[in-house]
């Protein structure tokens, strides 16, 4: 059984001081969900959040991380800094990373490799933009986007991993995807990482949703086969929104 898992990415979005009375906010309202809890605020805040989410359920993500541990990479975190925070996950490869900041489908896998074998569990992103969906070509798309992500990785790497999968189109625009579209995307992931590393390892492995996922559409979404839970942007800056997704996501 996959188990749900609901991260929050922050963006860049909330002081430190801002981001600890979110989570203190947060903490009591999710206490007893039956999925992982992630939030993933912007580095600057992770200490704040370690601290505030002590003795609670909520988990910690990073929204980025380096393919080395230390050197001359002016303004990248390493996995090692993340992990002496308590850090457990780290977004890769998220659109707006690929889109403002020059990210590739190479630099997404060296991140994930090397944020995997230090011990961090990447969330790697995938997704296409309005003109690729509508050119037919999605499926073709994500697949080569996860296959060069995945790229040298064992299968028990890649079930041991998140993926999420969040149309551009789909991200900050309230346009959901539908849950038939999500599902079927989903599927053609699944599938892939199946033709690649084996049915076994398919199965096993969580496939998010992203994209204007919120308290309102989340059950739609959850309730299909292949999403196996959010990342969610916008409304994960509100306790009572992501508390209830929480709650979507543990049924
Ligand atoms: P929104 O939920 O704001 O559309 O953002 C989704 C996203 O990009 C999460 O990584």
């Amino acid at each position: 059984m996959r188990k749900h898992i609901i991260a929050g990415n922050w963006k860049m979005n909330l002081t430190p001081n801002e981001a600890k009375a979110l989570v203190e906010e947060l903490a009591p309202k999710v206490q007893n969900s039956n999925c992982e809890v992630v939030v993933c605020p912007p580095a600057i805040d992770i200490q704040a959040v370690s601290e505030a989410i002590k003795g609670t359920n909520i988990q910690l993500g990073a929204q980025n991380v380096h393919w080395k541990e230390n050197g001359a990479f002016t303004g990248e975190i390493s996995a090692k800094m993340l992990l002496e925070l308590g850090v457990k996950y780290a977004i890769v490869g998220h659109s707006e990373r690929r889109q403002y900041f020059g990210e590739t489908d190479e630099t997404v896998n060296q991140r994930a490799k090397y944020a995997l074998t230090s011990g961090l569990i990447p969330i790697i992103c995938v997704g296409e933009s309005l003109e690729i969906r509508e050119a037919g070509t999605t499926n073709d798309f994500v697949s080569k986007q996860i296959v060069a992500a995945l790229n040298g990785f064992s299968g028990q790497q890649v079930q041991s991993l998140v993926i999420a999968y969040e149309p551009i189109w789909a991200i900050g625009t309230g346009k959901t995807a539908t849950s038939q579209e999500a599902n079927d995307t989903i599927l053609a992931i699944r599938n892939t990482i199946a033709k690649v590393f084996g049915k076994e390892t398919a199965q096993n492995t969580r496939i998010q949703y992203g994209g204007s996922m919120n308290a309102k559409n989340a059950s739609e979404l959850m309730a299909m086969e292949n999403i196996d839970g959010g990342l969610i942007g916008g409304a994960s800056l509100k306790a009572e929104d992501f508390a209830t997704i929480c709650a979507v996501a543990s049924k």
